[in-house]
C-alpha cells in the first residue's frame, strides 16, 4: 500500500462520516422551523407574509430601533414568555403607528420624486439610527463651505 492510495482512503473516510453527521443533524433542524405558526393579530403588515419575512421584519425593528423584541410585545403572566399575538403592551400599537408613516413616507410621499438619487427605501433606522428615541440633530460648529460669501 503505497503513500497515495492510503491518502485517498482516509479522504474517503472523512467524507463518509462527514456524510453521516449531516444526515444525523437534519431532524432537529426541520423541527425548530416548524414552531413558527401563522400570526393571527396582523393590523398593519400583509396578512398573508411568509414566516421568513415576517421574522426578518422584526429582526429588523429590534436592529433600527435598538430594542429587544419584549419592548414591544407582552409578556404572559403565566408562563412569562412573550405572547407575540397580543396587544396589553402600548408599544405594539405606537410601533404599527410607525410601521403604516414609514410605509406612507415611501409609497405617498417619497415615490412621488420620480427620481431617487438617494437611499432606495427610507426605513426605521433613518430616524432612530438604532435607539428608542430619535436622536436630536446637532448641527456641527464650523460653517459650511457652501456659505462662505465668495469674493
Ligand atoms: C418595534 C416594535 C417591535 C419589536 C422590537 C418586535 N416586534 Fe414583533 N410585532 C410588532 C408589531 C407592531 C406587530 C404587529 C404587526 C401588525 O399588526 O401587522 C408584531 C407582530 C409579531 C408577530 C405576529 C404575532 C401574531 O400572531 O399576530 C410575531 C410572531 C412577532 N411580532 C415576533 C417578534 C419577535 C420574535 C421579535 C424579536 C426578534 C419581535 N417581534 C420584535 C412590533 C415589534
Ligand atoms: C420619520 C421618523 C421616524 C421613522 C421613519 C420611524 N420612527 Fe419611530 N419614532 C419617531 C419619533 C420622533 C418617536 C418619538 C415619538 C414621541 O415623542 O413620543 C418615535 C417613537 C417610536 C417608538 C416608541 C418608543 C418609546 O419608547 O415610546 C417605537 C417603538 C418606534 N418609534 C418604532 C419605530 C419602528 C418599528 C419604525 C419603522 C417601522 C419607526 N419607528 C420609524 C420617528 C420615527
Amino acid at each position: 500500500m503505497n503513500f497515495r492510495y492510503m491518502g485517498a482512503v482516509v479522504v474517503a473516510g472523512l467524507v463518509l462520516v462527514a456524510a453521516a453527521s449531516t444526515a444525523q443533524q437534519e431532524p432537529p433542524a426541520k423541527s425548530t422551523t416548524a414552531v413558527h405558526h401563522a400570526p393571527t393579530n396582523l393590523k398593519v403588515l400583509p396578512k398573508d407574509i411568509s414566516s421568513e419575512e415576517l421574522h426578518a421584519r422584526m429582526r429588523q425593528y429590534v436592529s433600527e430601533v435598538g430594542v429587544p423584541c419584549g419592548y414591544c410585545h407582552a409578556e404572559n403572566p403565566q408562563t412569562g414568555k412573550l405572547d407575540f399575538a397580543s396587544d396589553d403592551n402600548p408599544v405594539k400599537e405606537t410601533a404599527r403607528f410607525m410601521i403604516k408613516m414609514t410605509d406612507d413616507i415611501n409609497t405617498k410621499y417619497l415615490a412621488q420624486l420620480g427620481d431617487r438619487r438617494y437611499s432606495p427605501a427610507f426605513t426605521c433606522g433613518s430616524c432612530h439610527q438604532g435607539q428608542p428615541e430619535p436622536p436630536t440633530f446637532v448641527p456641527k460648529a464650523s460653517t459650511p463651505k457652501d456659505s462662505v460669501a465668495k469674493p
